[in-house]
């Protein structure tokens, strides 16, 4: 049935004209794309490029101010999403998501939040009497069905040992996968996933890939994956599509959008001639993916960038020799920001999961440059850098204050590695 499905190419989405407005701003621009039947589709882009808003829309969380969604089910019955509640969306469309914010039932336990998520054939079993939850039989089948599933996706996702345990227990790559599988024990035919990856190191990103190829291969749902992590999006996706500021800017495979100038020039936030000179130099030194282009050119992007912060007037220069030269800081500043890097060198910021290189030239420009800087943030500081990175909540989300303790810790010892700005 699956081959049948994956080799069936009709769209099992249509997204047409898409637009979201919030009062004067265009979240989405009239946007188009198609999500083919038993395929992953990636939705990429830079942080605010509307890609959440996108998954709102076709979960009936926003209605769009303006477009066509079309979801068309493996019986041909098609839906208009656009003009359908939520909860009819899951439930007839057959269409599931998970957030870009865990949202579990963190009071119940792992396999209550795969139960409750069968609420409905449950109820509907009972005939929503409370003789027929007791008497039924239909509903003595439909409850042993409903644990009969739980039971399968939780061996899916390793975690039959903690199914009693209460979910909000469980490490923070668990809760992730608990989140898909409560969404495929809704039987979706769609299955809109926003940043699974988010969060997750790389042993756990590697199972994520694992899990989100096995539902592909033996269930066929449709996938529409939401990911900042590129390795997982290169990895596992059969098509990509690329949004910046809510435009679609590319559209293909993850061989031909990897090697789009505009992609890359989106995620680094520079000119595209910059870029094209700067892929010129990844394909020279060997680099074949826009991963390793991406970590290439970033580092040369904002070491150039903080060149050119670091210029300063000739006279200026003669009277300030000894010291080194000090950028301007934004305003908006975190507590503990520095003039200039310590010794002329900054940290790779981008280390840090969920930090790219757009990020890591902000937080430099706001002062940030050290491992240990982000490691001794206080809630304060967090909720200022979140406010110039136009942020909201990643940085708890993705710990980045415990991941920039690790790399502290690490990096003592080791001035010179991994280190971008001054080095040559
Ligand atoms: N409910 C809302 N009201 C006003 N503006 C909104 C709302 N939801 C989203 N936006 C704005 O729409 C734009 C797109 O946001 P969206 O969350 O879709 O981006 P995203 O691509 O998911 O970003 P990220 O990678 O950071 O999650 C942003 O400028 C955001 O501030
Ligand atoms: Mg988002």
């Amino acid at each position: 049935m699956v081959s049948e499905v994956r080799n069936n190419p009709s769209p099992v989405l249509r997204v047409e004209h898409l637009s979201m407005k919030f009062g004067g701003l265009v979240a989405i621009n009239d946007l188009n794309f198609e999500a083919k039947r038993g395929a992953i589709t990636a939705l990429i882009g830079p942080n605010g490029a509307g890609k959440t808003t996108v998954f709102n829309c076709i979960t009936g969380f926003y209605k769009p101010t303006e477009g066509m969604l079309t979801m068309t089910r493996q019986n041909g019955e098609e839906y208009l999403l656009e003009r359908m509640a939520d909860f009819v969306i899951t439930k007839k469309a057959k269409v599931a998501r998970t957030f870009q914010n865990i949202r579990l039932f963190s009071g119940l336990t792992v396999l209550e939040n795969l139960l409750v998520a069968q609420h409905n054939p449950l109820m509907l079993s009972s005939g929503y009497t409370i003789l027929g939850l007791l008497g039924f039989p239909t509903y003595k089948k439909a409850a042993a069905d409903a644990i009969e599933k739980a039971r399968f996706w939780l061996q899916k996702i390793n975690l039959v040992e903690r199914a009693d345990d209460p979910a909000g227990d469980l490490p923070y790559g668990a809760q992730r996968r608990l989140e898909i599988a409560r969404a495929m024990c809704t039987d979706p035919e769609l299955l809109c996933l926003d940043e699974p990856a988010a969060g997750l190191n790389a042993r756990e990103s590697a199972e994520l890939n694992q899990l989100l190829l096995s539902i592909r291969e033996e269930t066929g749902t449709s996938i529409i994956l939401i990911e900042h992590d590129m390795s997982v999006v290169m990895e596992i996706s059969d098509h990509v599509i690329v949004l910046e500021y809510g435009t679609k800017i590319s559209d293909g495979t993850p061989e031909t959008v990897k090697n789009d100038p505009k992609v890359i020039a989106a995620y680094l936030g520079v000119e595209d001639e910059e870029v094209v000179e700067l892929i010129e130099h990844a394909a020279a030194t060997g680099s074949d993916d826009i991963t390793a282009a991406v970590d290439l050119l970033s580092t040369e992007a904002i070491q150039e960038i903080t060149e050119t912060q670091a210029e300063v007037p000739v006279a200026a220069k003669a009277k300030t020799a000894a010291k080194p030269a000090a950028p301007a800081i934004k305003a908006g500043a975190t507590a503990n920001a520095l003039a200039a890097p310590r010794e002329g060198e900054s940290d790779d910021l981008t280390l840090i999961k969920g930090i790219g290189p757009v990020n890591a030239r902000r937080l430099n420009e706001h002062g940030i440059f050290h491992f240990d800087q982000i490691a001794a943030w206080k809630k304060a500081d967090v909720t200022a850098a979140e406010a110039y990175l136009a942020f909201d909540g990643r940085i708890a989300r993705e710990d980045w204050i415990g991941q920039a303790k690790k790399l502290a810790k690490e990096s003592q010892g080791k001035p010179a590695a991994k280190k971008t700005g001054g080095a040559k």
